[in-house]
């Protein structure tokens, strides 16, 4: 079936093992995790993804079917994006595999062990936003907890590793697909990762902070473990933030995302937007990641009459990648001005979109009593509720 929107990124999911060490008596992918396959697991932070991506999911020897049914059932409607494909004797045969039936239009390849089930949203997104960016290959990784020895054959200890340098690696592993094909197409020797064989050809690549979620799924223990994760309930955050501007009538209003012509405008460095400063400020300290005034400084010349779209948009940036997702924003105003119920919907649609989850917007004058009462400003609180899901780390 066609794909209804040509996708810049590929992500190759292997899942053609046999799960060996697992020893569930079938394909590690098909192993129930919490009710589901690991493999509609493992698919599930991939159709969470803003862009469209074509998912490419690599079957175990006979089972093409049976990852077919459950790639289908991850993917919902958006099955279109889908193609299985056999996997060979080993993980590199299985990307390879994989590569082979990547779309024309793809620019980006991500590679993923479907053992790694719980590898968050996030992690697909800051891969594939750093590789877009710098145009080499990103790899997800943790500094190393262990302490490393050195030993000989007869594990004799021969020294201690200095573990300031080392990462372990994860997945998604992501790569310009030219630079990808390059490496499969001279790889001789059977390497562990896919950045090995990049390296191997002379590609560049640069470590990213991994999460502790993404670990692999290869023992019993490891999957009790990823089971008792999956359980757990999210964990809810709630923000609030406040702002107030002073009308200054030689601007004109710019508020709740919306440019209002015949109103007089609010005073301060930006455009003056209460509203998305409110909101940005709720958004901010729901994630625990600080105010507008660290992100951004108040004197900033980049944010010289800064629309409030700017501040929302930067603090969605930093919410997704600290791995948190917004349930919803709401906002109220109090002011004597602008009346504000017959564009209520038009200010709510556009902070929705820019959030990407519902914004409630609310307006009140407060019975003529104070600055707001005597019409010298306007005054906005605003609340957030944000969820932070099998993040293990987050606190
Ligand atoms: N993989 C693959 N094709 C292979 C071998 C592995 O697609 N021939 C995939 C696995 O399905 C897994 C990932 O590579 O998602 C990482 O491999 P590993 O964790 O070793 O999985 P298995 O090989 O299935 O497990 P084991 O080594 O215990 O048999
Ligand atoms: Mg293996």
């Amino acid at each position: 079936m066609p794909m209804t929107v040509s996708p810049r990124t590929a992500v190759i999911v292997v899942a053609a093992g046999s799960g060996t060490r697992l020893a569930a008596g079938e394909p590690k992918a098909f192993v129930e995790l919490a009710g589901r396959p690991i493999l509609a697991r493992a698919l599930d932070p991939v159709f969470r993804l803003r862009e469209p991506v074509h998912v490419i999911v690599v079957a175990p020897p006979g089972r093409l079917e049976d990852a077919a049914r459950i790639s289908r059932a991850a993917a919902g409607v958006a099955d279109e994006y889908v193609t299985v494909v056999d996997g060979g004797e080993t993980r590199q045969a299985s990307v390879a595999a994989g590569l082979a039936a990547v779309h024309d239009s793809v620019e980006i390849v991500l590679v993923h062990d479907a053992a790694r089930a719980l590898t968050p949203e996030s992690q697909f997104a800051a891969v594939e936003g750093a590789v877009s960016e710098l145009g080499i290959g990103i790899v997800p990784g943790l500094p190393v907890a262990d302490t490393i020895k050195r030993v000989d054959t007869t594990e004799s200890v021969r020294d201690t590793v200095d573990r300031e340098p080392l990462r372990a690696v994860q997945t998604p592993q992501g790569f310009p697909r030219a630079l990808l094909e390059r490496a499969y197409a001279a790889a001789d020797e059977p390497l562990t990762d896919d950045a090995g064989l990049v390296s191997a050809v002379g590609g560049t690549i640069m470590i990213i902070p991994g999460h502790e979620s993404a670990f692999k799924i290869t023992t019993p223990w490891d999957l009790r473990r990823a089971e008792l994760l999956a359980e757990e309930t999210p964990t809810f955050r709630t923000g609030l933030g406040i702002d107030v501007h002073a009308f200054d009538d030689d601007r004109t209003l710019w508020l709740a995302g919306l440019h209002w012509p015949d109103e007089p405008g609010l005073a301060g460095h930006s455009d003056g937007d209460a509203v998305c400063h409110a909101i940005t400020d709720a958004l901010l300290s729901a994630a625990g990641l600080g105010d507008i005034g660290g992100m951004a400084g108040t004197d900033d010349p980049k944010y010289e009459n800064a629309h409030g779209s700017v501040f929302v948009t930067e603090a969605m940036r930093r919410i997704t990648a600290s791995g948190c997702r917004v349930v919803n924003v709401t906002a109220q105003i109090m002011g004597r001005r602008p009346r504000f119920a017959a564009r209520r919907a038009e200010a709510e649609a556009e902070l929705t979109r820019l959030i990407g989850a519902p914004v409630s917007l609310a307006a009140t004058t407060t019975d003529g009593l104070g600055f707001v009462g005597r019409g010298e400003g306007i005054s906005v609180v605003a609340t957030a509720l944000l969820t932070a899901h099998n993040t293990g780390s987050h606190q």
